[in-house]
């Protein structure tokens, strides 16, 4: 059976690590992939949002299913596309897709659903906004507010505002100066959420769902969650801020209603639905949704795994999920995101990495490494010397992702692995998982089983 993965980070370095351990015998290619892939699948020379390319490829070389990592491809409308032409592919069609890609339609359908989230106004000119941000007090809550561009900004466009003056400056740069371009024609303004931050990720094939392990990302660049935003600098599974009861409450409150919700409008979303949730003391609201994998959970979750991938994506596709079981490690895991120094700002690549062998060693059992941005040194020199150099070729460079019993055994093991791993610049969090540990010594300490 062909597979094509699209996509080049550590999400789908993760994927196909997943389905190299298929029991089914599997021809899996990458487009565009990344250094590390190119080890575990072969890679095509295809941008992820070259749609065209991507579906004469497929056509040509008859690839039996295909999985999108990133959302610009799903929002260009690649699930329609395959589907028109009768090919198997793993993801929510265009409609679906707005999901993520506008924030305004995707806060309007929670609106119409009845789904927690946090008060919002959408606007569509700066003066209206601007006005709106001299009255917020009128609003839901008071400041900080958060604003947010309505189109994809590649994780850029939330900019949470602590008074009128931020809050202004974010309009003006959205709408007037227009730093995110077509994306930030239209904002949102919401109410500023308090509490602990879930990532949700379910299978679903239109009607049944079925919930993949819960985890947590760390999106600011420094320890303490410090500094600006990054695509994600860690995750882990599972994240125990999800208890049973919350996650009830999750699946009752928000994804039930949004799954059955869209059925009842005729819209039956497939693939992978992320719900990005706070927990906040009156409950869980919704962040987000993202209508793919999550790019650092994917890294932390799929480790866990124990099902078959391909299983779960025909699953969705077949409309067989009410069918699908889904079977996991009774372990933690933990993932650390390696990033070049100056990320999520300007950085310089082309470094060699060194030290990936030591760090599985060190890691040893159940250690893992996801390439993102690498890249293998020129072939010539590859040619004299056997042994594969990597060069540092993106902000995120590697994903070292470790097992562990418990919280804090996967935390020692995978720091352990990340001190054995070097390039000029490296910078990762020191903390990463920090907030399952602290539950996990607390119940420790109060003699709780927490194993
Ligand atoms: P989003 O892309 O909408 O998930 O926003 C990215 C990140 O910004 C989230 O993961 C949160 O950390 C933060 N964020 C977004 N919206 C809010 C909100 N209403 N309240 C607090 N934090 C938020
Ligand atoms: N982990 C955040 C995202 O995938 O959007």
């Amino acid at each position: 059976m062909k597979i094509l993965v699209i996509g080049s980070g550590g999400r789908e370095h993760a994927l196909v690590w997943k389905l190299k351990a298929s029991p089914q015998s599997l021809r899996i290619y990458c487009a565009p992939g990344n250094g590390g892939i190119a080890q575990d699948a072969q890679l095509v020379d295809l941008k992820a949002d070259d749609i065209k390319g991507l579906l004469d490829f497929s056509l040509k070389e008859k690839i039996d299913l295909t999985i999108v990592g990133p959302e610009a491809p799903l929002a260009g409308g690649i699930v329609n596309k395959f589907m028109q032409k009768g090919l198997n592919i793993f993801g929510p069609a265009k409609e679906s897709a707005l999901l993520e890609a506008s924030k305004a339609y995707s806060k309007e359908t929670m609106q119409r659903l009845n789904i927690p989230t946090a008060a919002f106004e959408i606007f569509d000119t700066p003066d209206k906004a601007i006005d709106f941000t001299n009255r917020v007090r009128l609003f839901a809550a008071h400041y900080p507010v958060v604003v947010k561009a309505d189109g994809l900004a590649a994780g850029k466009g939330v900019i949470i505002c602590r008074d009128r003056h931020q809050a202004q400056l974010a309009v003006e740069d959205m709408m007037v100066r227009k730093v995110f371009g077509k994306a930030g024609e239209k904002i949102v303004i919401e109410e500023h959420l308090e509490g602990e931050e879930a990532s949700i990720l379910v299978v679903s094939d239109g009607l049944n769902v079925i919930p993949l392990a819960s985890s947590q990302d760390h999106k600011r660049v420094f320890d303490a969650d410090k500094g600006p935003n990054t695509g994600g600098m860690g995750a882990y599974s599972p994240a125990p801020v999800v208890t049973e009861e919350m996650h009830k409450r999750i699946m009752d409150e928000i994804i039930y209603p949004l799954i059955n919700g869209l059925a009842k409008e005729n819209k039956f979303y497939k693939g992978i639905l992320y719900a990005g949730i706070m927990i906040t003391k009156e409950g869980p609201k919704v962040l987000e949704f993202n209508v793919r994998f999550g790019d650092p959970e994917t890294q932390a979750i799929l480790p866990r795994l124990k099902t078959d991938l391909l299983e779960v994506c025909f699953a969705s596709i077949e409309d067989k999920v009410d069918q699908l079981k889904l079977e996991w490690m009774d372990m933690a895991s933990v993932c650390v995101v390696l990033s070049s120094g100056g990320y999520p700002g300007e950085y310089k690549k082309g470094f060699e990495i060194s030290g990936l062998e030591d760090a599985l060693w060190a890691g040893s059992p159940d250690t893992h490494i996801f390439h993102a941005g690498t890249k293998i040194q020129n072939s010539e020199l590859r040619i004299q010397n056997s042994e594969k150099k990597y060069l540092t070729d993106g902000g995120r460079v590697l994903n070292v992702v470790s097992l562990g019993d418990n919280i804090r055994q996967a935390i020692d093991k995978v720091y352990k692995a990340v001190s054995k791993i070097k390039f000029a610049g490296i910078h990762y969090r020191k903390d990463i998982g920090h907030r399952a540990l602290e539950r996990y010594l607390e119940d420790t300490y109060m003699g709780v089983q927490a194993d």
